[in-house]
This record gives structure tokens, C-alpha cells and sequence, in this order.
């Protein structure tokens, strides 16, 4: 009896304690794990293949874990492995608690993980939360009869008239977002391809199954979600139509704001909810926001704080240009918004960094300038595969040659997604060391010096300065944790800024001309009174000490010095 009572006792007072325990900060000002790590998107298919298929699978990245930590990496996202009839490259679901045999075994998932945490590297699923698979059992289920269990699982509706789908909205992949089922007599609505059907949101067992997804992965180990689409998951009860935007997209269907289909505030209301579930199980939450303006990525972190933690500055990325001051207005912006900046350059969905930024003369400085500025931000930064080598696009040439359907439907104007989708290049080897079977997608012959052997071998390399990069983020206070404070604000062709924390300091200076440039910076009155700085890394040929009243700088080139009171 006593030891029953005992037991007792010592569940109810653990149990406080140990969900406390789960949202353990790394550091006296109370930051959490993800506010120090530095995350890595891989895309399965294309990272390394392990058994000649062609395609990449678990056991492939399980085999890389070693380049990862070595690195500087502390957390991957995998965008989707679970089985899928590949129609998006994995973004249609057909089971969200397996991995697709094409990637290997949920065994192989596990020993993915177990290999990342003794590494203290974290794995994020991504959770496509907006539509399955038109293949999804509960899809299955809900198209064959206007009466069955999950038939209000998805949107269902009367066309306008005969053939007229229910009202004018357009798919972002292109046609009506409305497709007939003859079997039914309705129509569903997908806001992606015709085989990506949107679930409805508004069920409450939709929540609870799609929930308890989060639930599975979490008890496997994962230690967070980046989430799909987020903007899409609900639509207006009452169907208006979008209101008509002059000109055609590259589909050819009429422009339409979106505002009766996208970001709808219920959105809100599900990502207060999904972060319980996250803060149970100390885990983070990943958003793919594509927002307009800072005030709109703002609502992504929650009126308290309690929705997204790392909404993704996808604003960044629309900075197209190496423009100090544009790049100078967008950080202040995120910065000052309140929550924990998320950056990044790249992703599966757009152009690599390398060709957006390069001017083909030019293209290596300018990648390591890029990487010098959002990895010195204030904030976490999310790698894609690849940018830390500098890898090109490789878009196909021709219609034939496309795999992303986005590809066939807007050829040429919207040659789809391949071209930053393609393998890794890890060596100078035949498929550059990816596969030894046919890649899925070809690689381009730049990745004979464009690869992780020839470029470890080469100390200036655009991997070993990510390296050194990734390297000095982690051991740096003022480079995690201290404030952004913008230098020389009227500076056309050089960027600056000051990380401050406490007495340290790092100034990051970034040439963003193909001119040299000459600055001077007085950090007075930033508190840090000293003459010169300590350099930490540089990309132009100069001494360790560096007077701060006189840098130059050749084209493109990078300085990072430590400054002191
Ligand atoms: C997201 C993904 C993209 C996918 C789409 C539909 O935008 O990043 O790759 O095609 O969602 O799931
Ligand atoms: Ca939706």
C-alpha cells in the first residue's frame, strides 16, 4: 500500500517536472536548442543512393552523418519520405506513418536517428498537412460514395451548372482547383495537382488524425516538423470566388488574389494547437510562410508566442540581388519583428542561390559572401543541400526531359523543379559519387571540381569557408546570442553590422560590388572603443589585426573580425 502511495506521489511530482525539463534551455538567457543549431534540408531522392537505384534513400544519408557533423550541422529536415506515389516527389502522401520502400524501412529511419543523436544531430520530418495523396486510404474511402465515413474529409462540391466547377479558384500548379468525379458526381478541390486533395480542415477527426501523426513521429524521436504549405489549410465556407487580377500566369490561367483560399485566420488556430503538442514533446515547429511583409510573418509566431518558433523568412529569399540596402531593410525588419529570425537561401522550390546571386564571373566570392551574411545573422539558418559546394541549377533543356510536372504544364516560362533537385556531388567520380546506377536526374559536368572531395582538399573553398563559417557560429556568444546592430547605414555597396553581446563583439563587413571598397567604421558609440578588430575569417588577403578605421576590401570579399571594449 505505502509503495503504491509512493508511487503515486512520485508520478504526480514528476510528472510537472519532467515536461519542464523537456523545454530545458541551452543557456542562461533561455534559448532553446534550435535557436543554436544550424539546419540542413536534405532531399532524399537526390543526397546519396545506397543501392544503385538511382534514387537517394535513408540508409544513403544515415552513411553522410559523418560529413554532416563534421560540417557544423546540428539538425536535418527530410523533405517527405513516406510512401507516395512520387506524383509530387513525395508531397502526396499515401501513409504518413512509414517510409516509402523506394527510401527503405521505418528500421532504417531508426537507425538514421539513433546515428544522429549520437552525433547530437536532430532530424525534422516535414508534415504535409494541407492534402494527401489522391491514393490515401481515407481519400479512397471518401470518393467512393456521397455517403461514406471519411467523405467529409475532403472538400466536396456541386459544380455551378453543368461542367462548371463550383467557383473560379485556380490551382498553383496550374488549371481549376476543382476536379469532377464521375464515380460521385462532385467535385473535389485540390489547391496543387488534381492527385494532392485538400483535406477539410474543418472536420475535428481530420485534427485529430492528422495530429496524432505528430504524436507517432514524436514518440520515434523526432524532434520537430517543418510544415507544408501552411497558408492553404483552409478556405471560405461560402465558396466566393476570387476576385480577377489583370494578365495570365505562366499556366495560362487569369490572375486571381487568393484571399477566399489562402491564409485564412483559422490557420491560426490549428498552429496554436499543433505547438501544444510540440511543447509536450520539446519540440520545434518549421513554417513554410511565404508571407508578404513582415507584419504578415509576424502573426506566424503567435500573438504570444505560442505558434510557430521558426516561421521562415521566405522575404529573404525575394532579395534577388546583392543590394545592401535592400538586404539592410528586410533584416532590420525581421529583426525588430518580435520573434527569432529564421533565414534561408535555398530550397527545393527555387532557384539555387549560387545562380540567383552569381554574376558568372564572380559566382565563388559571391557564394561565400552570401553564406558570411546569413550565417553571421542573428537568428537560425536553414541550409539547403549542396549551397555549402556551390552547386548550380541544372535545369533541363528540353520539355522532355522534365520530371516536375510544373515543368510540362508551364514550359518554357516555368521550367519546373528538377534543376535544383539534383544529386549531391561528393566526388569527381562517375555520377559524382551519388549512385552507381543511372541518376534520376542528371548531374552537371561542373560537379568534376564542383564536389565535397576536390573541395576539402582546398583550403579557400566554398566548403571550407562554410566550415569555418558553421565552426565559428558555434563557439561564438556574440555570433548566437548577441544584437544586430546595422553599421554604416548610407553605404550603397557594403553591408556591416555589429553582433554585440556584452563586452564581445563580431563586425561582419561584406562587399557586395564588384569594385574594391574602402570603409571605416568608429564603434564608439556602439560601446566598443578599440582601434582595430581581431580577424576570425576573411576572404581577401589581409593581416590578423585590422585597423578599423581603414579596411579595404577587394570584390566581393568578406571580413569578420572580434572587437573588444
Ligand atoms: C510545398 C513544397 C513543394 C510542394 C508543395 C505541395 O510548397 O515545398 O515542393 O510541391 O508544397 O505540397
Ligand atoms: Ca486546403
Amino acid at each position: 500500500m505505502l509503495h503504491r502511495f509512493a508511487a503515486l506521489f512520485l508520478l504526480i511530482v514528476s510528472l510537472p517536472l519532467r515536461l519542464h525539463s523537456q523545454r530545458q534551455p541551452v543557456d542562461a538567457e533561455g534559448h532553446q536548442w534550435w535557436q543554436h543549431a544550424v539546419f540542413y534540408e536534405i532531399y532524399p531522392r537526390s543526397f546519396m543512393d545506397s543501392n544503385g537505384d538511382g534514387i537517394g534513400d535513408l540508409v544513403g544519408i544515415d552513411s553522410k552523418m559523418d560529413y554532416l557533423k563534421s560540417l557544423g550541422v546540428d539538425a536535418i529536415w527530410l523533405t517527405p519520405c513516406y510512401p507516395s506515389p512520387q506524383v509530387d516527389f513525395g508531397y502526396d502522401v499515401s501513409d504518413y506513418e512509414n517510409i516509402d520502400p523506394m527510401y527503405g524501412t521505418l528500421g532504417d529511419f531508426d537507425r538514421l536517428e539513433k546515428d544522429g543523436k549520437q552525433r547530437g544531430i536532430r532530424i525534422i520530418m516535414d508534415f504535409v498537412m494541407n492534402h494527401t495523396s489522391d491514393e490515401h486510404p481515407w481519400f479512397l474511402d471518401s470518393r467512393s460514395s456521397r455517403t461514406a465515413a471519411k467523405r467529409d474529409w475532403y472538400m466536396w462540391h456541386d459544380g455551378k451548372g453543368p461542367g462548371l466547377p463550383p467557383n473560379n479558384w485556380i490551382s498553383e500548379f496550374g488549371g481549376s482547383a476543382w476536379t469532377f468525379d464521375a464515380k460521385t458526381g462532385q467535385f473535389y478541390y485540390h489547391y496543387f495537382y488534381p492527385q494532392q486533395p485538400d483535406l477539410n480542415w474543418h472536420n475535428l477527426a481530420v485534427k485529430d488524425a492528422m495530429f496524432d501523426v505528430t504524436r507517432w513521429w514524436y514518440k520515434r524521436g523526432v524532434a520537430g516538423f517543418r510544415l507544408d504549405a501552411v497558408d492553404t489549410l483552409f478556405e471560405d465556407p461560402q465558396m466566393r470566388d476570387n476576385p480577377g487580377l489583370p494578365g495570365l500566369n505562366k499556366y495560362g490561367d487569369p490572375n486571381q488574389e487568393k484571399v477566399h483560399n489562402t491564409k485564412l485566420p483559422e490557420v491560426h488556430v490549428i498552429l496554436r494547437d499543433l505547438r501544444k503538442v510540440a511543447d509536450e514533446n520539446n519540440a520545434v515547429l518549421i513554417g513554410e510562410t511565404w508571407t508578404k511583409d513582415v507584419s504578415e510573418l509576424k502573426q506566424y509566431y503567435g500573438d504570444h508566442s505560442d505558434e510557430l518558433q521558426m516561421p521562415m523568412d521566405f522575404m529573404f529569399t525575394k532579395v534577388d540581388k546583392l543590394s545592401p540596402p535592400e538586404f539592410r531593410r528586410q533584416i532590420a525588419a525581421v529583426d525588430a519583428a518580435g520573434g527569432w529570425p529564421v533565414f534561408v537561401l535555398s530550397n527545393h522550390d527555387i532557384v539555387r542561390s549560387y545562380v540567383r546571386y552569381g554574376d558568372r564571373q564572380h559566382d565563388q566570392a559571391i557564394a561565400k559572401l552570401m553564406a558570411s551574411l546569413y550565417l553571421t545573422l542573428r537568428g537560425t539558418p536553414i541550409m539547403y543541400y549542396g549551397e555549402e559546394i556551390g552547386m548550380e541549377n541544372n535545369d533541363p533543356k528540353r520539355k522532355e526531359d522534365v520530371k516536375d510536372p510544373i515543368g510540362r504544364v508551364g514550359w518554357p516560362q516555368e521550367k519546373g523543379r528538377d534543376g535544383e533537385r539534383t544529386p549531391m556531388q561528393w566526388d569527381d567520380s562517375p555520377n559524382a559519387g551519388f549512385t552507381r546506377g543511372v541518376p534520376w536526374l542528371p548531374i552537371p559536368p561542373s560537379y568534376k571540381t564542383v564536389n565535397v572531395a576536390a573541395e576539402l582538399k582546398d583550403p579557400s573553398s566554398i566548403l571550407n569557408t562554410y566550415k569555418n563559417l558553421l565552426a565559428l557560429r558555434h563557439q561564438n556568444r556574440a555570433l548566437l546570442d548577441g544584437d544586430y546592430v546595422a553599421l554604416n547605414e548610407n553605404d550603397a555597396n557594403v553591408l556591416s553590422y555589429l553582433r554585440r553581446y556584452k563586452n564581445e563583439a563580431v563586425l561582419v563587413v561584406l562587399n557586395m560590388s564588384a569594385q574594391p571598397q574602402d570603409v571605416g567604421f568608429d564603434l564608439a558609440l556602439q560601446g566598443f572603443p578599440a582601434k582595430s578588430a581581431q580577424t576570425l575569417l576573411t576572404t581577401s588577403a589581409r593581416s590578423k589585426e585590422s585597423s578599423l578605421s581603414h579596411l579595404s576590401l577587394e570584390p566581393f570579399a568578406v571580413y569578420i573580425g572580434a572587437v573588444s571594449k
